[in-house]
């Protein structure tokens, strides 16, 4: 696990954020304890438990990831709820209200309910995350999430035996997001995603409630999104208020807006080329006027861990 004290030229979030919107985010996560464990990846003074506490697989990040200066992961989003332009989450996801936050928990559970964030959060540890984002438009950064597993969310709420697939929905909020009151979004809202059961189970699959050891900002998904970093970036889903597990494989929004394009599994693959962008390279954010461009990695680099839940399948024709 790399525990990483953020650099000292980052820009604080308290510098970048209103106050008031930075203190309803810290107001969320003190019931969990979450702050202590946001405190501790400051000071590196970690509790020998802190990580692995609930038996879960320790994380090994590849030794050769450079971090991406946090300017360009927070000045440079996908996030359609508040327009399509680079900066335009920037500009205008803090009107979002992250503050109260629950999340419905639903379908297949034996524990349904909407509970509040700070309900879904006790008793989780954090755990520093420093993964490869792949964007399917071909660029890419190296971001330390703040996080856990997505499986020690799904435990506390028991999937039944015929739970196959987990849905994801993101808020929606017409007046303070102002990308969903366009009649030219190329999306339908709110933002949906899915992934099958035993990704999710996935132990490099996290919810993220942090980044650079701090909170998320909202333009990230505050206060709460997935994080699954063999998949392109759009799986990732922002600021999610329902979780509901399925037997049936769950719609999604970029395959509902062009299927052509944008399939269910979405695993990043460089030999299958999107009808835009060419799949085999990638733009690294932050690598200067003259962005440097990389081969990009079959499963963005975590064939490894993740190939084997493939096995036997046609990744062209899943793709
Ligand atoms: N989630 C929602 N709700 N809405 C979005 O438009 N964009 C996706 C994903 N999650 C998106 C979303 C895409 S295309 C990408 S590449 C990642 O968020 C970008 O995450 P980032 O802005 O934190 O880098």
């Amino acid at each position: 696990m790399l525990i990483r004290i953020p650099r000292r030229g980052d820009p604080k979030q308290s510098e970048i954020t209103p106050e008031r919107v930075y203190r309803a985010r810290r107001d969320i996560l003190k019931g969990s304890g979450a702050l202590a464990a946001l405190a501790a990846i400051r000071t590196n003074a970690l509790p020998s438990d802190w990580i692995d506490s609930k038996g879960y697989a320790k994380h090994e990040p590849a030794p050769d990831l450079e971090i991406t200066p946090s300017p360009y992961t927070t000045q440079y989003n996908n996030f359609y709820e508040f327009g399509t332009d680079k900066d335009d989450p920037m500009r205008h996801a803090d009107a979002m209200t992250i503050d109260p936050w629950s999340i419905e928990v639903t379908g297949l559970v034996a524990k349904p309910g909407k509970y509040a964030i700070e309900d879904v959060l006790a008793g989780i540890d954090l755990e520093e995350r420093i993964y490869r984002l792949r964007c399917v438009e071909a660029w890419s950064a190296v971001i330390p999430w703040v996080g856990f597993p997505i499986k020690k969310v799904l435990d506390k709420y028991e999937p039944l035996a015929s739970a196959k697939y987990v849905k994801f929905t993101t808020y929606l909020n017409e007046d303070e997001m102002r990308g969903t009151r366009s009649f030219f979004s190329s999306i339908d809202f709110p933002y949906i995603e899915g992934l099958r059961l035993d990704e999710a189970y996935h132990d490099l699959a996290i919810f993220a409630v942090g980044m650079y050891g701090d909170e998320l900002l909202n333009q990230n998904g505050a206060p709460f999104r997935l994080v699954v970093p063999w998949k392109y970036g759009f799986k990732s889903i922002k600021s999610i208020v329902k979780i509901e597990l399925m037997e049936r494989q769950p719609p999604t929004t970029w395959n509902n807006s062009a299927p052509q394009e944008y399939g269910f599994y979405s695993n990043v693959n460089p030999e299958v080329d999107h009808p835009r962008w060419s799949q085999a390279s990638e733009r690294v954010l932050g690598s200067g006027l003259f962005a440097r461009n990389q081969p990009t990695l079959m499963f963005n680099g975590y064939a490894d861990q993740v190939a084997s839940m493939y096995e036997g399948m046609n990744l062209r024709r899943n793709y």
